[in-house]
C-alpha cells in the first residue's frame, strides 16, 4: 500500500464532520502554524516540500506564494480553484465531498501564511451539493473558533466564503475565475500583470487548486523536508489521480509520485487493468487537454525506459513521444475506441467552451471540429488531415489563455500517433469506424 496523505482517513465514518475530523488529528496544522510559526516560516516549509500545483501546470506552490506582492495598504487574497471542469478529472470533487475539513484546514493555514484575511473557494456551480457540504463544514469551523475573529486567541482573523461558479470550463482558468468571482463574465485576462500583483479586485492574490491547498496541513505538521522525501526528483509527494475510461477499477487513487505507470494501470491495488480483458490502445494521462499517447509509448518512452507517474517521466520525449501529468485526469481507452471519433468529441467540447476573445481559438476550434466531423462522417479528404495539423499549429501559442493550446494538443497528437486511422476513415467513407472500433452512438454524443 502506498503512503496516503490526503485520503488516509477518507473512509472513516463521519469524517465529514468537524468532531470526527478533529478526533483523527485534524486542524493540528492550524494550531501549530498560528501558535508557533511566523507566516514566512510556513511559506518556507511549503517551498522546501517541493509541492507542485495540482491544478494542471505543476508550478511550485512555495515559489508562487513568494511572488505575492508585499502589502501596500491593500488586502491579499487566497482563492481556491475548485472549478474542476477538465474532462476526465474528478479528484477535487471527491476530496471536498468526503473530507471537506481537509480543504478548510488547508485554507486557514495557507491564508495565514499569505497574510489573507478573506479567502474564497470558487466551486463549479453544478456541484451545488458539494457547496452545501463545504458551507456546513465552514459553519462548524467558525463555531469551533478555527475561523472568524482572533482564531484560537492568536490575533489572526480569517473569513472564508464559498462561491458558486458559472459552470463554464473557462472559469477554471485562474484569471477568468477572478473575473467571475468579481461578478463579471469569466473571460481570461491578459498577463502580466499576474494575480500575485493584481488579482482579485486588483489586489495581490494567490489562486491554488483544492488538492494543493489540502496538502499544506501535512507539510506544516511533518515539515517540508519530510514531504520532499516522498516521490522522485522534482515530483515530490503524493498525487490524486482520477482514473476513468475502459478500466476494471475506475476511481480516485492517491499514488506516490514515481509509481511505474504499468503498476498503476494493471495492479489490483489501483486500476486493475483494462476492462473485459481487452487490449490497451491509448491513454490521455492528465485530463483532456494533454496529448494522447498510444499504449506502447505510455508504458515505455521512445528510448525504451519504463515511464513513471511523475511530471518529468510522462513528458519525456516532449510532445513528439511524450505527454503531461496535467490535472491527473487519466482516461484509458481499449482497442474498441475510435480515435477519430474521440478527437472529434474533445474538439466539440473545446469549441463549445472557447470564450471567443481571441480569433485563433474562437475560429480555430470551430474549424477543427468541422474538419473532424467531416472525416468521421465519411466526407473527409486526405488533405483534411494535414489541414487539421495546420489549424492546430495556428492556435498553439497564439492565444490569451492556455485553452487554445488545450484544444490544439489533443488534435495534433491524435494525428501524430494515429494518422493511419484518420486515413482509413477518408478511404472508407461508407464505414462508421476503423477496424476493431465500435460505434457507441448516444454515449459518444454527450456534448451534442
Ligand atoms: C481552461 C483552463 C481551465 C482550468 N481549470 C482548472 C480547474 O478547474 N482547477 C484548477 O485548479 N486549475 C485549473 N486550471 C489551471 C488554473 O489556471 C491555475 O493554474 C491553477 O488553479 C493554479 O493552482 P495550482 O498552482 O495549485 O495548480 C485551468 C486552466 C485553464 C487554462
Ligand atoms: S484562448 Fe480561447 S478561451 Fe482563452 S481567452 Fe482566447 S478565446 Fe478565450
Amino acid at each position: 500500500m502506498g503512503l496516503k496523505i490526503l485520503t488516509e482517513h477518507i473512509n472513516v465514518p463521519g469524517i465529514n464532520t468537524f468532531e470526527t475530523y478533529r478526533k483523527m488529528g485534524g486542524y493540528r496544522s492550524v494550531e501549530k502554524a498560528l501558535k508557533t510559526m511566523t507566516p514566512d516560516e510556513v511559506v518556507d516549509e511549503v517551498k522546501k516540500s517541493g509541492l507542485r500545483g495540482r491544478g494542471g501546470a505543476g508550478f511550485p506552490t512555495g515559489m508562487k506564494w513568494s511572488f505575492l506582492a508585499k502589502p501596500e495598504g491593500k488586502p491579499r487574497y487566497l482563492v481556491c480553484n475548485a472549478d474542476e471542469s477538465e474532462p476526465g478529472t474528478f479528484k477535487d470533487r471527491v476530496l471536498m465531498e468526503k473530507i471537506p475539513h481537509a480543504l478548510i484546514e488547508g485554507m486557514i493555514t495557507s491564508s495565514y501564511a499569505l497574510g489573507a484575511r478573506t479567502s474564497y473557494i470558487y466551486i463549479r456551480g453544478e456541484l451545488m451539493f458539494v457547496l452545501r457540504i463545504l458551507e456546513k463544514a465552514i459553519a462548524e469551523a467558525y463555531a469551533a473558533g478555527f475561523l472568524g475573529e482572533n482564531i484560537l486567541g492568536s490575533g489572526y482573523s480569517l473569513d472564508l466564503h464559498v462561491h458558486p461558479g458559472g459552470g463554464a470550463y473557462i472559469c477554471g482558468e485562474e484569471t477568468a475565475l477572478l473575473e467571475s468571482l468579481e461578478g463579471k463574465r469569466g473571460n481570461p485576462r491578459n498577463k502580466p500583470p499576474f494575480p500575485a500583483v493584481q488579482g482579485l479586485y486588483a489586489c495581490p492574490t494567490v489562486v491554488n487548486n483544492v488538492e494543493s491547498i489540502a496538502t499544506v496541513p501535512w507539510i506544516v505538521n511533518n515539515t517540508g523536508e519530510e514531504y520532499a522525501k516522498i516521490g522522485v526528483g522534482r515530483s515530490t509527494g503524493t498525487k490524486l489521480i482520477s482514473a476513468g475510461g475502459h478500466l476494471n477499477k475506475p476511481g480516485v487513487y492517491e499514488i506516490e509520485l514515481g509509481l511505474p505507470v504499468e503498476e498503476f494501470l494493471f495492479s489490483d491495488e489501483y486500476c486493475g487493468g483494462i476492462w473485459k480483458g481487452r487490449q490497451f490502445k491509448a491513454v490521455v494521462a492528465g485530463g483532456s487537454s494533454v496529448p494522447i499517447l498510444p499504449a506502447q509509448l505510455f508504458l515505455k518512452t521512445a528510448e525504451g525506459t519504463p515511464r513513471l507517474m511523475t511530471y518529468e517521466s510522462l513528458s519525456e520525449g516532449g510532445f513528439v513521444s511524450g505527454t503531461m501529468l496535467g490535472s491527473g485526469g487519466f482516461i484509458a481507452m481499449d482497442d474498441t475506441t475510435c480515435i477519430v471519433r474521440n478527437t472529434w468529441n474533445f474538439s466539440r467540447f473545446y469549441h463549445h467552451e472557447s470564450c471567443g476573445q481571441c480569433s485563433p481559438c474562437r475560429e480555430g476550434t470551430g474549424w477543427m471540429e468541422k474538419i473532424l466531423h467531416r472525416i468521421e462522417h465519411g466526407h473527409g479528404h486526405m488533405h483534411d488531415i494535414d489541414l487539421l495539423v495546420n489549424v492546430s499549429k495556428q492556435i498553439e501559442g497564439n492565444t490569451i489563455c492556455p485553452l487554445g493550446d488545450a484544444a490544439a494538443w489533443p488534435v495534433a497528437s491524435a494525428v501524430r500517433h494515429f494518422r493511419e486511422e484518420f486515413e482509413w476513415h477518408v478511404k472508407h467513407p461508407d464505414k462508421a469506424t476503423a477496424p476493431g472500433a465500435v460505434y457507441r452512438g448516444a454515449e459518444d454524443l454527450a456534448f451534442a
